[in-house]
């Protein structure tokens, strides 16, 4: 078969690299993707939002199926545009991908179906915003309603800040018209989980679970970023808690789209967080995670693109979806100055040392190709994986990878699966 995957990051590396394992793959197209990317599939020169000139290439070059990684496009309603054109998709078509596009709906649809959530207030009005926070209680946690790069959520001790974020959301817009609206909600303390999911529109299927670290430096400190490395599974994720999850949260969830004619095929994540009393949806998002595939897909034994199908075909119940017994773990390195501002273009060294190593393995996300060598390009460059039979081996196994690839201003956490639970 030949595939499509749309997207330009580590995630989209992770999920060809993954994919490149089944014999029936011929031929994996990536659109836009990146240098390292074109180590292991065709790079084609579209951008990810160019849905007319993807259907295009799609239907020139015969693509048996498209494989959409990133958010933009789905919400922006590129699974609908395939399939008008008679094309296999995989991923949610934009009325379901709104799970991530708004987080006014996404809380909406949790209250009326009593899925577990941070109790919370949804206002376009800045006024009545103002007032509402004047009233209660902090910390409080003000989440602009649409995409924001994951960094539309903002944290507000006391209401002075609480009050300049509202300003910064709804009257500068700092994140564009996803600050139209806005959701207030309570703020909740506990270790945070990712579980991303399989799903065909009727059956669920959660992933083995991970948790991410968001913030740019040690001990959580710095800046919210979109992931500086993960590990998988959580500590915390027990057997009982993903039974669980699974009757409160997962299988609720995919009802609710269902009831509400908005059927979901694709991946659903879960961002949970363990309260005291009990789980809460934190977000959904309607992909896989970036970098969480990073230590997800490389524990899955079954074959991807068959599960890939089963949930376009609406046949995921007849797939036994099976994982390794063991562990994983990914660094991201980064460019000094992420996620703030940052330089390209400089030279990465090390890479076919580290790619020798075993258990090992690299994803790209932000590099590019100058005079044959590899250069950074972007703010997020690499994602390390190792794996091991344990947690501790796997993390070992990704900072000896981590060693042996070097750029100017590499910056990574040291960190990574040393929490506190
Ligand atoms: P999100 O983009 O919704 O995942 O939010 C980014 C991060 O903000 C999450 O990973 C949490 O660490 C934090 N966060 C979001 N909502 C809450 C909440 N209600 N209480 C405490 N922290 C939150
Ligand atoms: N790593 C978090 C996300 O992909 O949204």
């Amino acid at each position: 078969m030949k595939i499509l995957v749309v997207g330009s990051g580590g995630r989209e590396h992770a999920i060809i690299w993954k994919l490149k394992q089944s014999p029936r793959v011929e031929k994996i197209y990536c659109a836009p993707g990146n240098a390292g990317i074109g180590m292991d599939a065709e790079l084609v020169d579209i951008g990810a939002m160019e849905f007319d000139k993807l259907v295009e290439f799609a239907k020139k070059n015969e693509i048996d199926l498209t494989v959409v990684g990133m958010d933009d496009p789905l919400v922006g309603g590129i699974v609908d545009k395939f399939e008008q054109a008679g094309l296999r998709v995989f991923g949610p078509r934009a009325n379901a991908a709104i799970i991530e596009g708004s987080k006014a709906f996404s809380k909406e649809l949790m209250k009326k179906y009593n899925i577990p959530t941070a109790a919370y207030s949804t206002f376009d009005n800045f006024d009545e915003a103002v007032e509402y926070v004047k009233k209660g209680d902090f910390p409080v946690v003000l989440k602009a309603d649409g995409l924001a790069l994951g960094k539309g959520v903002l944290i507000c001790e006391n209401e002075e800040s609480a009050l300049e974020g509202l300003k910064e959301i709804m009257v500068d817009k700092k994140f564009g018209d996803s600050g139209n609206k806005v959701v207030i909600e309570e703020f909740l303390e506990g270790p945070e989980m990712s579980v991303l999911s399989f799903c065909d529109g009727k059956t669920i299927v959660p992933m083995v679970s991970a948790q991410d670290h968001k913030r740019a430096n040690d001990n959580d400190e710095g800046l919210n970023t979109g992931g500086m490395g993960t590990f998988s599974p959580s500590r915390v994720y027990t057997d009982e808690l993903a039974k669980d999850c699974f009757e409160k949260i997962y299988k609720p969830t995919v009802d609710a789209l269902n009831k509400e004619g908005r059927t979901f095929k694709g991946i659903i994540f879960f961002g949970l967080m363990l309260t005291k009393k009990g789980m809460r949806v934190i977000e959904y998002n309607c992909r896989f995670g970036d970098p969480e595939t990073q230590v997800v897909l490389p524990r899955l034994k079954t074959d991807l693109l068959d599960i890939f199908e089963a949930c376009v075909d609406g046949t995921l119940d007849k797939i036994n979806v099976e994982w390794e017994e063991n562990a994983a773990a990914c660094v991201v390195l980064a460019s000094g100055g992420y996620p703030v501002s940052y330089k390209k273009g400089y030279e990465i060294t090390g890479l076919d040392e580290a790619k020798k190593l075993e258990n090992t393995y690299i994803f790209h996300a932000g590099t590019a190709k100058k005079d044959g060598k590899f250069v950074t390009n972007g703010g997020r460059v690499l994602g390390i994986t190792g794996v091991g039979k344990t947690l501790d081996e796997a993390i070992k196994t990704a900072y000896e990878g981590v060693k042996s690839v070097d750029f100017k201003d590499k910056h990574f956490r040291t960190d990574i699966g040393i929490k506190k639970y």
